[in-house]
C-alpha cells in the first residue's frame, strides 16, 4: 500500500515531537493504519540549528508554502503558529491543492476557522485539529465522534497549563502574581507574547472551537466574553481558599434559551471538585451531554511529547481514511451563532 506522506512546516517542540514519534513508530503506525506514515519534507525558519534529531532524510523547503505544493507531500502539518501571515497562507495553499491539513494552530481556527473550513470542502480535503486543543488531551475527538449522539448541554474546561500554573503556584507557595509570573517565564511556559496566556486569549481561542463542535454553528471568537487573570491578587485566593473554593481561569460555554454563551474567566470552583483539584501546568475538559452526563478529561495542554501526541492522532485518522467534516458538520450547514450576553445571570 502506498505510504502517507507528511510535510512538517515548523520543526520546534512540536515538530520534534512529530518526527520522533514517526521515527521511533514507524512499524506500529503502520501496523495500525494499513500504510506507512512516512515524512517527506520540512521547513523551519533555521535550517542549521541542532534540533536533537535527524533531518537528513528529508527534503528541506524554506517556504512553507511551497512545502504545502509538493507533490510528494499527502499531508500538510502545520505547526508554524500564528493567524496570519506564513501559516494561513501556507494551510489555504495546501487546501487549495486538495491536501489535508493537520494543525496545532488555535489562533488561526478562532479567526478564521469557517473560510477555512469551506475551502477544504470546496477541495475535498480535510482539516484537522486536536492539538489546536488542550493539547495532549483528544477532547476534539470525544465531543465530534465519541459524543456524536448526544445533545452537548455544556462544555467547560482549564484550557491553559500556564495561568493554571500561576494560580496553583501562587497559591501553594503564598506568592504574588508578579513573581509567579517571572517563574513562569523562567521555566518556558510563557507564549513569546504572554498577554495570549494570561490574558486569556489563547483560552478563549480553544473555547471557541470547542463550542463550535458542541453547538453546530461557525467559530465565533469575538462572541467569547475574555477576562485574565493579571488582575488576581494573592488575597483573592487566600479568600476563596478560606470558603473552600479555588480560583481557576475557567472556560464555559452553553446554548441558553438567549443564545450561545461562552466566556473565560477566573472563576470559584468547588476546592474539592475535579476542576478544583487541577493542579500545576495540566489542562482539564468537562463535557456534558443530555444521555452521557458529565465527562471529564485531564492531561497534559502542552509540550513535545503530548502535543505530538494529538497530531498524530489526527494523521493516523487521515491514514485510516476517516474524513470527517471539520466541525462535525459540513461547513455550509454551519449558521453564525446568536451571541447571549454572557453578563447577565
Ligand atoms: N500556552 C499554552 C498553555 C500552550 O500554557 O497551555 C498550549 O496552547
Amino acid at each position: 500500500t502506498s505510504p502517507l506522506r507528511l510535510g512538517i512546516a515548523g520543526i520546534g517542540t512540536v515538530g520534534v515531537g512529530v518526527i520522533r514519534i514517526v521515527q521511533r513508530h514507524a512499524d506500529m503506525l503502520t501496523a495500525r493504519s494499513g500504510r506507512p506514515v512516512t515524512i517527506s519534507a520540512v521547513s523551519a525558519r533555521a535550517r542549521n540549528k541542532d534540533r536533537g534529531v535527524r533531518l537528513g532524510d528529508y527534503a528541506w523547503e524554506d517556504d512553507p508554502v511551497t512545502l504545502a505544493g509538493r507533490d510528494d507531500v499527502d499531508v500538510f502539518v502545520e505547526l508554524v503558529g500564528g493567524d496570519t501571515g506564513p501559516a494561513k497562507d501556507a494551510v489555504e495553499a495546501a487546501l487549495k491543492a486538495g491536501k489535508d491539513v493537520v494543525t496545532a494552530n488555535k489562533a488561526l481556527l478562532a479567526h478564521h476557522g469557517q473560510a477555512l473550513a469551506e475551502l477544504a470542502e470546496a477541495n475535498g480535503a480535510v482539516i484537522r485539529f486536536e492539538a489546536a486543543v488542550a493539547g495532549g488531551i483528544p477532547c476534539i475527538k470525544a465531543l465530534g465522534e465519541g459524543l456524536s449522539g448526544n445533545e452537548i448541554t455544556r462544555v467547560m474546561g482549564v484550557m491553559n497549563g500556564t495561568c493554571n500554573y500561576i494560580l496553583t503556584r501562587m497559591e501553594s507557595a503564598g506568592l504574588a502574581y508578579d513573581t509567579v509570573f517571572q517563574e513562569a517565564s523562567d521555566l518556558g511556559y510563557l507564549e513569546a507574547d504572554p498577554t495570549l496566556d494570561v490574558g486569556g486569549i489563547d483560552a478563549g481561542h480553544k473555547l471557541a472551537l470547542l463550542a463550535s463542535l458542541a453547538f453546530g454553528c461557525q467559530v465565533d471568537f469575538d462572541g467569547v466574553a475574555l477576562e485574565g487573570i493579571e488582575r488576581i491578587a494573592i488575597d483573592d485566593i487566600n479568600h476563596a481558599a478560606d470558603m473552600g473554593f479555588r480560583v481557576k481561569l475557567l472556560g464555559v460555554a452553553q446554548m441558553t434559551g438567549r443564545g450561545l454563551e461562552a466566556r473565560m474567566s477566573p472563576c470559584l470552583v468547588p476546592a474539592s471538585s475535579p476542576l478544583g483539584q487541577l493542579e500545576g501546568a495540566t489542562n482539564m475538559v468537562v463535557l456534558e451531554g443530555d444521555s452521557v452526563g458529565q465527562v471529564v478529561l485531564r492531561g497534559a495542554g502542552a509540550g513535545e511529547g503530548p502535543t505530538a501526541s494529538a497530531v498524530m492522532g489526527d494523521v493516523m485518522d487521515i491514514a485510516r481514511g476517516i474524513r470527517l467534516p471539520t466541525f462535525g458538520r459540513p461547513a455550509a450547514s454551519l449558521a453564525k451563532p446568536k451571541r447571549a450576553d454572557a453578563n447577565v445571570p
